[in-house]
This record gives C-alpha cells, sequence and structure tokens, in this order.
C-alpha cells in the first residue's frame, strides 16, 4: 500500500481489523518501526480526534511528528496548471508537495469538501494534487468526499461490540445547523459494503448521497421504520449531494431520541463526533449506556496506528 486515500486500499479488511485490535492490546509492541522517520501532518480543517489519534499512533511507533495548521500558516496554494499566478494564491501544490517530500517520510492530508461545486469537491483536487506530486505515501485524515481513518475505526467499533455474526446497522441522517460534507458518510457506506452487515440508510428525501457510493444499499426515508431491531445506529448529517452543499436544519423530526432507540435491539449508538448534543441526538441517548463514541473515537489511534504500520513496513 502506497497511499491510504479511502477503504478501497484495504486488501483484507478482515485481517486488518484483526491486526488492529491486536495492536490495541500492545500498543507498545513497534516501538521502533518508524525510528528516524517524520509524519508531517497538514491541517487545512480543524480537528481534535484526528489530529491528536494520528499523532498518538505515530508516537507508538517510534516516528517523529510535524504539525502545520496549513490555511492559517502555510502560504495559499494554487493547483491549476498552467495557471499564470497573479492573482491571490501564492505556492504551486507542485513545490509544495515535493518540498514536503524532503523533510517528512509520510504526509497525511485533512481538506475538507468547499461544497460550493460539487464536480471540484469530487474531483478531490487537494488530496489529489498531493498524491500527484508528492514523492512520499499519503494518507487521507479527511478529503471531501472521503474519511478512511473512521471508517476502519468503525469497522473495528462494530467487530468489537458485535453480540452476532451479521448485525442489523442503520446509518440514519440528523439534523445539523450548518452544511456539512458526505465524507464520513460516504467512507462509512462503503464499509458497510466490505462488512457482513444488514445495513440500511435512512435519511430525508431528497438527501440521497452519490449513487455510485450507495450502490445496491437499501434506503428507506422512514426513519422509524429503518431503526426497528438495529443493533448499531450510526448518526450523522450531511448536506444535500444532489442540491449540493444544501442544508436541511429544520428538520427536527430526524434527532435521535430516547423513544427512537427503543424501538431498536437494545442498539449501540455510534457517531464519529464532534456531535452537536439535543440537536443530532438527544443528551438521554448520549449519556445513556448505548452510546459507544466514547471507545469509537478511542479506537481512532489503533486505526491511525494500523495504516502508518503498513506504510513504515514497506520502507
Ligand atoms: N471524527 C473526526 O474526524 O473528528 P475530528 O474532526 O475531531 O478529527
Amino acid at each position: 500500500m502506497n497511499n491510504y486515500f479511502s477503504i478501497q486500499d484495504i486488501d483484507s479488511l478482515s485481517d486488518w481489523v484483526d491486526e488492529a485490535i491486536k495492536i490495541k492490546k500492545k500498543p507498545l509492541a513497534n516501538t521502533t518501526l518508524g525510528l528516524g522517520k517524520t509524519i508531517g501532518l497538514l491541517f487545512f480543517n480543524p480537528s481534535l480526534r484526528t489530529r491528536l489519534s494520528t499523532h498518538k499512533a505515530a508516537l507508538n511507533l517510534g516516528m517523529d511528528v510535524v504539525v502545520m495548521n496549513f490555511t492559517a500558516e502555510g502560504w495559499s496554494l494554487e493547483y491549476g496548471d498552467g495557471t499564470i499566478m497573479d492573482q491571490g494564491n501564492s505556492e504551486h501544490i507542485k513545490e509544495a508537495a515535493q518540498v514536503i517530500s524532503q523533510y517528512c517520510d509520510i504526509l497525511a492530508i485533512r481538506a475538507f469538501a468547499k461544497l460550493k461545486n460539487r464536480t471540484e469537491d469530487y474531483n478531490e483536487k487537494v488530496l489529489s494534487g498531493f498524491i500527484k506530486y508528492a514523492s512520499i505515501p499519503v494518507i487521507n485524515m479527511e478529503s471531501a468526499t472521503r474519511h478512511p481513518l473512521q471508517a476502519l475505526t468503525d469497522a473495528i467499533t462494530i467487530t468489537e461490540y458485535k453480540k452476532i455474526n451479521k448485525p442489523k446497522v442503520v446509518l440514519s441522517w440528523a439534523p445539523h445547523p450548518k452544511a456539512l460534507p458526505q465524507a464520513v458518510a460516504n467512507s462509512f457506506v462503503e464499509m458497510m459494503q466490505r462488512m457482513d452487515a444488514d445495513f440500511v440508510i435512512t435519511h430525508p428525501q431528497g438527501l440521497e448521497l452519490a449513487s455510485q457510493i450507495t450502490k445496491q444499499v437499501p434506503i428507506d426515508y422512514n426513519q422509524e421504520n429503518a431503526l426497528k431491531d438495529a443493533d448499531f445506529v450510526y448518526v450523522k448529517n450531511w448536506s444535500s449531494y444532489i442540491d449540493y452543499g444544501k442544508v436541511d436544519h429544520n428538520n427536527t423530526a430526524w434527532k435521535i431520541t430516547e423513544e427512537k432507540m427503543k424501538l431498536t435491539n437494545n442498539a449501540q449508538l455510534m457517531h464519529c463526533l464532534p456531535v452537536r448534543r439535543n440537536v443530532v441526538v438527544d443528551d438521554s441517548v448520549l449519556d445513556s449506556e448505548t452510546t459507544i463514541v466514547i471507545e469509537q473515537a478511542n479506537n481512532r489511534t489503533y486505526a491511525a496506528q494500523l495504516v502508518l504500520k503498513k506504510i513504515l513496513e514497506k520502507f
């Protein structure tokens, strides 16, 4: 594996999940694997979990870590080929990616969707640009359309917490005051198609994710119907793919409540975090024993550590 851009870079999912669970039991078993190697973490957007868990994962493998909040601290980048750079952008991605490749051995990047132009976002200008021009492996720490470290985390968490071989997993849209990208939902949908799960997506009509991602996954526009007998409820907001970037924050009826969780098979509630309490999901659910969001966030470290280990083993 050269880059970790999407979950398509995982060859055997069950082997990866098993190995991540082993890493979790002994996170300091490979403290020399990354000695003398540096990872650069570039953030074009805010982060808590991704930043700290990837940093910790690198430290667990003996790596050095350099972090840059690129939007605040870096030169604004130009991505176009042949652009006459007489406007606002100061540095071309061609030079930036090659220069960083001399300072670091692995590069990890977070660059969200701008939600203005669907074609631009789904072309993954930033991640694709770095992958094209960098001469080192690139890891996606959430790009415009994918969050594969989160999806690997989610696979690990469902494997750990499932009580039956083929659990019913429901991805439910929920309201949010801001327009959010589709990246987490896209990668989760792709991951569930690779897991042994009875998987259903529920959202209001008009909030369909890209059909090239959802493929044959059943979609139920009736949330209460979809939640029936669920073993896992993964709640997440996303803005419209069809009416690109449009936010539907008034749809408060889609919030996850205690009453709705009673329809499930005592389901465990998942969310990638951060979560808006009492907008996306009620306090009474988040503070109950059915919630595994903190345990889920803990697994971010082991997902990142596994990806780093796989890349380091190839050096
Ligand atoms: N789930 C997730 O990616 O969290 P952060 O945005 O805090 O990194």
